[in-house]
């Protein structure tokens, strides 16, 4: 289950990734736009907004963030002055278009999906002729939030109760989504960018975390465990989250720490990865130029 409310809160950090990808596409009139793992609809409004011209679909599986975007289109807001924009519950994996796409973007979703690179593989096939496919994916799952989470699930407390919660995940390196399109016939400007986030409010990591990676675990705890679990996460040391988290700056550039440290004692930051990927059926895209050599020199052998 998700709570839409949860998930807004930090939405200018969590769209950033949506928007530079978006940036990216070249579409100037598409004629259907869909974006799959839409969530409450926001930036679904946002692709609106781009392309009037457009019908807009927004996708999600689920039965709250479908009812949270339906609600945003009668709330009087610009999104209700989106006549073409419209949100459907229904798996992306099940998901077809009725006609050819002129964009495809999925933004933080397939880490929710099992086994998603085959679905990946099938979208550049959904396309229309000079059509774009963005998607996004977070790289985090190295990242200490993320090894707490697989930690604390294995350990012998809380195995039983957590062993059939499906925690997101990549599908693999970002080399295998590179083969996954490739093995589709498709060109791919693939890049990564890394985000520091500097974030407000109190336990505002947690609070992050509580929106998306660790909600499927509360889920499934009754709300006491669901508070001892949350209590763990939390505890300073090897496993705590300010060791993962960053506090007071361990991952902030020293120049804005200085800047802002004084007025913010109690600074905490998160570090995001983003996987980013764009594929056109018009033309040859080049790669982007942030991957390590060796990748790079694999890629242009
Ligand atoms: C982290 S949110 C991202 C929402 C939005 N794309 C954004 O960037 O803000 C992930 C969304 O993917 C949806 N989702 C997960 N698995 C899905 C599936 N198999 N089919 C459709 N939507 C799915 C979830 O319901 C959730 O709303």
């Amino acid at each position: 289950m998700w709570d839409p409310g949860q998930y807004r809160r930090f939405a200018g950090e969590r769209s950033r990734p949506f928007f530079e990808l978006l940036a990216r596409v070249g579409a100037t009139a598409p004629g259907f736009v869909a974006d799959l793992g839409c969530g409450p609809g926001d930036l679904t409004a946002a692709l609106a907004g781009r392309w009037p011209g457009a019908d807009v679909v927004g996708v999600d599986s689920s039965a709250e963030m479908i009812r949270s975007a339906q609600a945003m289109l009668s709330a009087g807001g610009p999104a209700s002055r989106c006549s073409r924009l419209r949100f459907v519950q229904a798996d992306l994996r099940a998901w077809r278009p009725g006609k050819p796409a002129g964009v495809i973007v999925a933004n933080a979703v397939l880490q929710w999906v099992p086994e998603h690179l085959a679905v990946v593989a099938s979208w550049p096939g959904m396309l229309a002729s000079g059509g774009w496919l963005a998607f996004q994916v977070p790289g985090n799952f190295d990242q200490p939030s993320h090894r707490i989470l697989r930690d604390l699930t294995a350990s012998p407390r809380w195995r039983p109760l957590l062993r059939d919660v499906q925690l997101n995940r990549q599908a693999g390196q970002p080399a295998d989504y590179l083969a996954a399109l490739a093995g589709a016939g498709c060109e791919v400007d693939a890049w990564e960018t890394t985000y520091l986030h500097v974030l407000q409010g109190t336990d505002p990591v947690l609070e992050w975390y509580k929106g998306t990676g660790l909600r499927p675990v509360l889920a499934a705890l009754e709300p006491a465990a669901a508070r001892d679990f949350l209590a763990e996460v939390r505890r300073p040391g090897a496993r705590g989250l300010p060791g993962g988290a960053v506090r007071h700056g361990a991952a902030v550039p020293a120049g804005v720490r200085r800047r802002i440290a004084p007025l913010t004692p109690a600074l905490a930051g998160y570090r995001s990865l983003s996987l980013n990927f764009l594929v056109t059926s018009a033309e040859i895209r080049g790669f982007g130029s942030s991957w390590d050599s060796p990748f790079q020199a694999m890629l242009t052998r």
